[in-house]
């Protein structure tokens, strides 16, 4: 029997409609456009301004989006992934809400917590249940409503993050398609640089923690983006020298949407041209698990069949790794 691969069959995404600017952000806190777009790069995100709206219902439109413009009926799909790490609730899973919210009630589901890399892992896990044999459709959806823990008051992360969602089919191929490897990494030390302070079992909510802030995401910026710029970088190129592949063989990086100044850092280091990376950070800014699958959608009429693709992310955890895979399909 030849080798069953995974493949990434669709892509379907939801955002929601309201942009915040830069010019608004800089009447929040002290900033400027100037400043966001030299440091960062980025000039609007989307926000979920509905009430009583969450990650969830993003995260069910992008499926919705995807299930239609595969054709696939909700009774088709086996498993349903959810990356993310602003979920509707602690409990339960996200993946959960989603799957009722979109009539999927032969699979089961789970949340996948690995920040910015949460797509990255969750496609590694997807390709062993189809690798397997075991599975022969998986979703995957990264969905993220990041202004639900942003502190706009604080300039040096309110201005990097967005809302948003995506999602992709994995099924099985035979051809010359799919994911052919992968990287994965995790350094628990990392945690101390990019956490939520409050609200898990370690220092549970109270009239304290809502006080000091202390459910906002705390970032030390600079010693996030140090390991971010080397740990992304060395783990494409690892990933490239494995497989013999050099720049002029891949069709397509896509990097995680964190800071424009990572994603050149990293195309450099491949020794790829800004022409073969995959950027929207400039629209959507990093929607964390989101970004990749986003720049997927964003990208699908370009993309053809066969076409080298390496993915490569890094996030809070730490978190970090690449994929290589084959494109699977023609545009449509
Ligand atoms: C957050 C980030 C943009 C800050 O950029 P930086 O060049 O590292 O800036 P620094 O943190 O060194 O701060 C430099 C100065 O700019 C100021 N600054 C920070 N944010 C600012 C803003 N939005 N507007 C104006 N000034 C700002 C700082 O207060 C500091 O001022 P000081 O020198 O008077 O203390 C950058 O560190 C980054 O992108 N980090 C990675 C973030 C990330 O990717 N996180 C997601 C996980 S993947």
């Amino acid at each position: 029997m030849a080798n069953i691969r995974a493949a990434i069959t669709g892509v379907g995404a939801f955002l929601p409609e309201y942009r915040l600017t830069n010019e608004e952000i800089s009447k929040m806190v002290d900033t400027s456009d100037e400043w966001i777009m030299q440091r960062i790069g980025i000039k609007e995100r989307r926000i979920l301004k509905e009430e009583g709206k969450a990650t969830s219902d993003m995260g069910a439109r992008a499926v919705e989006n995807l299930l239609e413009k595969t054709g696939t009926s909700p009774d088709e799909v086996d498993m349903l992934i959810c990356a993310t790490i602003t979920p509707d609730m602690n409990i339960p899973a996200t993946a959960n809400i989603i799957a009722h919210k979109t009539n999927i009630h032969n699979a089961w589901s789970f949340d996948l917590n690995a920040a910015c890399s949460g797509f990255i892992f969750s496609l590694s896990t997807a390709t062993q249940f189809i690798e397997s044999g075991r599975y022969k459709k998986v979703v995957i959806v990264a969905a993220e409503k990041m202004s639900s823990i942003i502190n706009y008051e604080d300039r040096t992360t309110c201005p990097l993050f967005g809302d948003g969602a995506a999602a992709v089919l994995v099924e099985p191929s035979t051809e010359d398609v799919g994911v052919i490897d992968y990287i994965n990494r995790v350094d628990g030390l990392g945690r101390h640089h990019l956490h939520i302070k409050a609200g898990g079992s370690l220092k549970p909510a109270s009239e304290e923690t809502v006080k000091n802030k202390e459910h906002y995401l705390y970032q030390e910026g600079q010693a996030v983006f140090k390991a971010a710029v080397s740990s992304m970088a060395d783990v494409a190129v690892e990933i490239m020298e494995k497989h013999n592949i050099s720049a002029k063989d891949i069709a397509w990086l896509v990097p995680h949407q964190a800071n424009m100044r990572i994603i050149e850092a990293t195309a450099r280091r491949m020794g790829i041209s800004k022409k073969q990376v995959m950027i929207n950070i400039r629209k959507y800014g990093n929607t964390t698990a989101a970004t990749i699958p986003l720049c997927l959608w964003d990208y699908e009429k370009q993309l053809k069949k066969g076409d080298n693709i390496i993915l490569a992310a890094f996030g809070a955890g730490f978190t970090w790794g690449s994929t290589y895979l084959k494109w699977a399909y023609d545009p449509k």
